[in-house]
């Protein structure tokens, strides 16, 4: 492969578990460009060294994930609002004048996702409420005040990670509130669209116990977790009747400016590529 290549990779502590190569390695044949998507495990210690090498490398940028989101958010010549306001970056890019700059497009994948499958949401979820306070829960959370969701409650087991995420300013005709977690069933009724920002539920972790009964039957319920791929809140919402919005796609969504930004063209979420990764997910976690 000619060194002229454009490369991107994936950073990340262990980095065994990213699917972002399948991604975006998908759409560059897809779309029939000569490029490259490495997966490059950086140890905290490497990361400023590794960071600031990039173009000796050959890369035209990087993807971030755990544990390095938000040390990055320090490293970078340029932040997109986004990015600035969660302090945590998943994208790497060169702009024009080959500035470092940094994205946080878990917003951009949420919605995208949320767009896609619960087209007009927002105009019916006067009340969400999102459970979790970690940094997927923030994103969510800058998400839905991004489309002036006018009440948003936030539960958590660690109540003072709600009361801090529910702290943020925000414009008067919008509320965050913080609820105990063992309160949020007394909320339910009232509630347009219940995100799981939490990592219960996913595959090794505690099961999401939550009663959804109470929901009213236009609540759209999005569960951010993908591994399971139907979750069982996605399965007890399913069963009750209610539109559901399940993890995968924004996952496959937030790709998406990543690949623009390096490449050159906006790619696509289709059903070939949801297959590909849902393959991939039941090889590694087959649920009866
Ligand atoms: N679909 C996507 O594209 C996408 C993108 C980002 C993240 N995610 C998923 O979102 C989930 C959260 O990610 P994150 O980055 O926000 O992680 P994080 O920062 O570590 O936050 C974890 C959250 O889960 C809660 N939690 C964990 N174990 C719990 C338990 N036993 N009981 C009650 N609450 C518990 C934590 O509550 P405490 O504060 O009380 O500890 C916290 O709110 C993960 O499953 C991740 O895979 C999906």
């Amino acid at each position: 492969m000619s060194a002229a290549l454009p490369k991107a990779c994936v950073i990340g502590h262990p980095i065994g578990h990213s699917r972002s190569p399948l991604i975006h390695g998908h759409w560059l044949r897809e779309n029939g460009l000569a490029g490259a998507y490495e997966k490059v495990d950086v140890p905290p210690a490497d990361l400023a060294a590794f960071v600031t090498g990039l173009t000796e490398r050959g890369y035209v940028g990087a993807n971030v994930t755990v544990p390095h989101k938000e040390a990055v958010a320090g490293q970078v010549a340029a932040l997109t609002d986004t990015a600035s306001v969660l302090g945590a970056v998943n994208t790497l890019w060169f702009d024009e004048t080959n500035r470092l700059c940094g994205d946080n497009t878990d917003v951009a994948g949420f919605l995208g996702n949320l767009d896609e499958v619960a087209p007009g949401w927002e105009a019916r979820t006067q009340v969400a409420m999102v459970l979790g306070a970690g940094g997927a829960a923030k994103a969510v959370v800058h998400a839905l005040l991004t489309r002036r969701v006018e009440r948003i409650i936030i539960a958590n087991r660690n109540f003072a990670r709600a009361q801090a995420l529910a702290a943020r300013e925000v414009s008067p005709e919008q509320r965050l509130e913080a609820v105990p977690w063992s309160e949020l069933d007394i909320h339910l009724g009232e509630v347009k669209l219940l995100v799981n920002a939490t990592s219960l539920g996913m595959h090794g972790q505690d099961p999401l116990v939550v009663d959804i009964s109470k929901l009213p039957m236009t609540a759209v319920v999005n569960d951010i977790v993908y591994v399971p791929l139907e979750t069982d809140l996605i399965a007890a919402a399913r069963a009750r009747g209610l539109l559901v919005v399940d993890g995968l796609g924004m996952l496959l969504h937030q790709a998406v400016p990543a690949f623009e930004r390096w490449f050159g063209i906006r790619p696509r979420v289709t059903p070939a590529l949801r297959t590909l990764i849902e393959g991939d997910v039941l090889r590694h976690h087959p649920r009866a």
